[in-house]
């Protein structure tokens, strides 16, 4: 299947046909087959649904809030990301020729663009932080009953909205597509690792097991001391009021922003930043009338027979 302006097959992948590039294929059994390991901390989201604020978060928690090596080392190698350079060794120079989807941009990226990240996370010493945007169905089976697992949902219309921006952010010159082309590709599934429902569905149905934590983005917005401190006892840390509350304090979206070691940049990105706007419900000011409608379609349709809800569309 091709997708506007790919010229390169994609595959659907794992319990919902999630869409991957074709080179995925060759890494899809490696990573399913990755060992897991007991003190591993896994991240796991739909691109833009607030991945990195978990991940600082989830490190700083882990790491006794060692805010010193937080601000020394970029967050992308305290915690890497499973399956990104995997794609962008076979695609990347690819994607620059037919001018679409250059996630390849990223600062730090490139230095290891030659090996598939999951090898080198399979080595890396304990304990490991790993961030993936593929859902518990392409991750290995004995994921939950080993590692703990986090889990960030946020409202589909939120994350098409910043979808798009991150886009134009890595590829701007590139993508022709204004924001409602893109919308048509989000809702019909034509995008990397959609479809984004049934993504978050598969963890929401697991979110009793003791070893997951589900949160919504929506809720961290509206209260982020509570989150931060939900997801300290989660992963069995005891820690004070005060220490929460500096957390939280260095969480917020101004300070993330700020945070060179967190905030990616492409460097080329013409004001648009991966920390950009931090709103729930934002995409209002994005989704003409019909937009909306089909939206509401969409989120309808999709959330039928599931128990998935997002606490802005109840
Ligand atoms: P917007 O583009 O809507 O601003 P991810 O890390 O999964 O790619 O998600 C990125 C989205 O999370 C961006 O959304 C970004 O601004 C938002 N985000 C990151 N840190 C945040 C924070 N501290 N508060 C609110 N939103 C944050």
């Amino acid at each position: 299947k091709c997708l506007m302006g790919y010229t390169r097959p994609f595959v659907k992948c794992g319990e919902s046909g999630y869409l991957m590039p074709g080179a995925f294929k060759k890494h899809a059994e490696g990573i399913y087959n990755m060992e897991v390991r007991p003190d591993d901390v896994w991240v796991i989201t739909f691109p833009r649904s607030g991945t990195t604020w978990i991940q600082e978060m989830v490190w700083l928690a882990e790491n006794d809030l060692d805010y010193i090596t937080a601000k020394e080392t970029p967050l992308y190698k305290r915690f890497p990301m499973l399956e990104t350079t995997c794609i962008l060794p076979e695609v990347s120079f690819e994607l620059i020729k037919i001018n679409f989807f250059g996630l390849g941009n990223f600062q730090g990226l490139n230095e290891a663009v030659r090996v598939p990240s999951w090898k080198t996370i399979e080595k890396a010493p304990s304990p490991r932080f790993i961030k993936t945007h593929l859902p518990l169905s392409m991750l290995p089976p004995n994921l939950l009953s080993t590692a703990k697992v986090i889990y960030v949902a946020r409202d589909p219309r939120d994350v098409a909205v910043s979808y798009y921006y991150l886009h134009k952010m890595t590829t701007k010159k590139l993508l022709r597509a204004n924001m409602t082309h893109f919308w048509e590709a989000f809702r019909r599934d034509l995008l990397p690792w959609t479809p984004i429902v049934a993504h978050a569905n598969e963890a929401y149905t697991k979110r009793h097991h003791p070893n997951l934590h589900f949160v919504y983005y929506e809720d961290m917005k509206k209260d982020l001391v509570t989150e931060v401190a939900k997801v300290c006892s989660f992963l069995g840390k005891d820690y004070s009021d005060i220490q929460i509350k500096k957390l939280a304090e260095h969480l917020t979206f101004d300070n993330l922003r700020k945070n060179k070691n967190v905030n990616n940049s492409t460097g080329k990105d013409e004001g648009i930043q991966f920390i950009r706007k931090g709103e729930a419900g934002g995409w209002k000011a994005h989704f003409d009338e019909k937009m909306q409608l089909q939206a509401e379609e969409f989120l309808t349709e999709r959330l039928r027979g599931l128990e998935l809800r997002y606490p802005s569309f109840p």
